[in-house]
């Protein structure tokens, strides 16, 4: 006790003192700050829901249910997740219209911001893709790597997507009236979504098969295909490739020949009779 009282005499005393008050201080706004921002953003989060679900209840419970159970008319959404709210409405195609072989993409009818509390609401009934980051798809601001990804992306595009999308992602006819669209002016989040989510007959690609990277690769090559692809000039027949190449050919070329060999023979009869 002695020492203690002695030690209250030094002439640091008063300084330390200080200094621990303000670590304690320091300390303790740091532990409440950061909780009451969590705390914030959770209430924007449940806002975001409610809104979201007055919005689904007026623009698609008809066909997916008050609660996004599912009815006869449209498949129950608990688990796709906020990535197939965005892609399907922000491509127009939902909320879906006239009963067909496959929903096509239509101008859109809500707000980004309406999107986002669409997606909200149908996350919060159960985990599924989420939206990706812009630094997820977008294209590396490194030149060289760039180039790099666009070949990569080429290769997987080949593999993966061209048998349905055709080899410039120009798109082609499916079976039962069905068809995988052109990628042509879509959005890069858009195909990002697509992958995550394979909507309607398209297969999925989660990250377990796919891995990010692959994904951000697959979106630079075929940003890369719409924007800067050298056109060597000529008709591109849709660049097709071989198929429509050999229609051309069978058509055009053989139709000549045909041509050619009803001329010859009807001038060899008449020289025969004269
Ligand atoms: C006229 C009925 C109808 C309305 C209205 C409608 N949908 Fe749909 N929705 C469907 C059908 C049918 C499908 C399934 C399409 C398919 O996969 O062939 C679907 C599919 C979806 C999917 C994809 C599910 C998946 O498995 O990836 C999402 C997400 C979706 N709808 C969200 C919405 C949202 C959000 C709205 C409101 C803005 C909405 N829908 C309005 C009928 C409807
Ligand atoms: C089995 C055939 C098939 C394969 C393989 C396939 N897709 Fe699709 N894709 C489709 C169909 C069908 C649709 C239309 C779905 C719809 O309208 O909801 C589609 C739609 C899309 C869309 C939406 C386009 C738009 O107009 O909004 C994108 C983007 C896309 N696919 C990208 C890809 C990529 C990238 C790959 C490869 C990783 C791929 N697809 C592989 C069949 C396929």
């Amino acid at each position: 006790m002695k020492k203690l009282s002695a030690r209250r005499r030094h002439p640091l005393a008063a300084l330390v003192v200080l200094l621990l008050a303000l670590a304690a201080t320091g300390g303790l706004y740091a532990a409440f700050a950061p909780a009451e921002k969590a705390q914030a953003d959770t209430s924007a989060q449940s806002l975001a829901i409610d809104e979201g679900k007055k919005l689904f209840a007026v623009g698609c419970s008809s066909c997916h249910g008050l609660n996004g159970q599912g009815t006869s008319d449209g498949p129950s959404l608990v688990g796709v997740g906020s990535a197939a709210v965005d892609f399907q409405v922000g491509t127009g195609r939902m909320p879906a219209q006239q009963p067909g072989a496959q929903v096509p993409r239509k101008k859109v009818i809500y707000s980004q911001s309406e999107i986002d509390q669409l997606a909200a609401f149908v996350a919060s009934l159960g985990p599924g893709p989420v939206v990706p980051k812009p630094e997820q798809y977008n294209p590396s601001t490194d030149p060289a790597k760039n180039a790099a990804d666009i070949s990569k992306g080429g290769e997987l595009f080949r593999t993966n997507c061209a048998q349905c999308h055709n080899f410039a992602g120009q798109g082609g006819a499916l079976t039962n009236g069905k068809y995988a669209p052109s990628l042509e002016g879509v959005d890069p989040k858009h195909i990002y979504e697509a992958m995550q989510t394979g909507p309607q007959n398209m297969p999925s690609f989660p990250d377990t098969t796919m891995p990010e990277e692959q994904k951000r690769q697959i979106v630079a090559f075929v940003r890369h295909t719409e924007n800067d692809e050298p056109n060597p000039g000529g008709l591109t027949l849709g660049s097709l490739g071989p198929v429509t190449e050999g229609l051309f050919g069978w058509i055009f070329g053989l139709g000549v020949l045909i041509v050619v060999a009803i001329w010859v023979a009807a001038h060899t009869t008449k020289a025969k009779k004269s």
